[in-house]
């Protein structure tokens, strides 16, 4: 469902992904981790054609994003749900208004969007908050907001980039769980970046390791925790996340 072949990508001289390859089935949750810096975020703003490779092939499905204009990529963009690593509200809408964006971009009638925008609410337990605004949120909230908007229009793909960075474990845990709960009534597939490898790791089928640019290892999640270096990383990010 979404693949990477030989994807390479340099700022300014400097490259910063060498020859990337991956695959995500259909329905499975790839879990990519790496220390910063690694090219994780650049991965995902690849796979929405946000940014294009100086070389190599990435395709959603089908549909090869290389040759695409502007155009068609938006088109696109309609299957993803992103999930921004800053929150990415529009501070000048209220929530039920920055939930229900991507259907009002779609032109859906009104009704539609309110019932589903109210939907999302309850499912990410918070019902009550559609007439507020994001400065009135807390860092957990607006989170599951953004959660409710990249999901609101049951897109196939689900983009996450480190959806609980700064948020304690009861809310880190409560995200994964909505995240993986919206991934099955959708039935998508999905890349997860995160740090928080103990949580990450029992909602991954398939985890990737990149370093500096350098993908180490991508597979299923059995065969990544028989690699040391990938061992290595997930376990010690479930340190930090266990003496908090
Ligand atoms: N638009 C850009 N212009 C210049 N450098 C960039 C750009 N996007 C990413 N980079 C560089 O690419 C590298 C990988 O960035 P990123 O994907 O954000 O890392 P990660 O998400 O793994 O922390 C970094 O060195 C970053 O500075
Ligand atoms: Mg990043």
């Amino acid at each position: 469902m979404i693949r990477l072949e030989g994807v390479c990508k340099s700022f300014d001289g400097v490259e910063v992904l060498r020859d990337v390859s991956f695959a995500v089935p259909a329905r499975g949750t790839l879990g990519l981790v790496g220390a910063g810096g690694a090219g994780k975020s650049l991965i995902l703003k690849l796979l929405c054609g946000l940014v294009r490779p100086d070389r190599g092939r990435v395709w959603l499905g089908e549909t090869e994003l290389g040759p695409l204009s502007e155009r068609e990529l938006m088109g696109v963009r309609g299957r993803i749900g992103m999930i921004f690593q800053n929150y990415a509200l529009f501070d000048y809408l209220t929530v039920a208004d920055n939930i229900g964006f991507p259907l009002a971009r779609m032109q859906r009638p009104a009704a539609e969007i309110a019932a589903r925008v109210q939907t999302r609410l309850d499912q990410v337990h918070l019902p009550d908050i559609g007439p507020r605004y994001p400065r009135e949120l807390s860092g957990g909230m607006k989170k599951r907001v953004c959660l409710a908007r990249a999901t609101v229009h049951d897109p196939p793909i689900m983009l996450c980039d480190d959806p609980t960075a700064g948020l304690d474990p009861v809310t880190t845990n409560r995200i994964f769980r909505l995240l993986k709960d919206l991934q099955a009534q959708n039935d998508a597939t999905a890349i997860i970046v995160s740090h928080e490898t103990a949580y990450l790791r029992p909602i991954c089928d398939a985890i990737a390791l990149l370093d500096r640019g350098r993908l180490v290892f991508a597979g299923p999640t059995e065969a990544a925790l028989q690699h040391p270096e990938v061992r290595a990383f997930m376990e010690a990010g479930v340190r930090p996340a266990q003496a908090r």
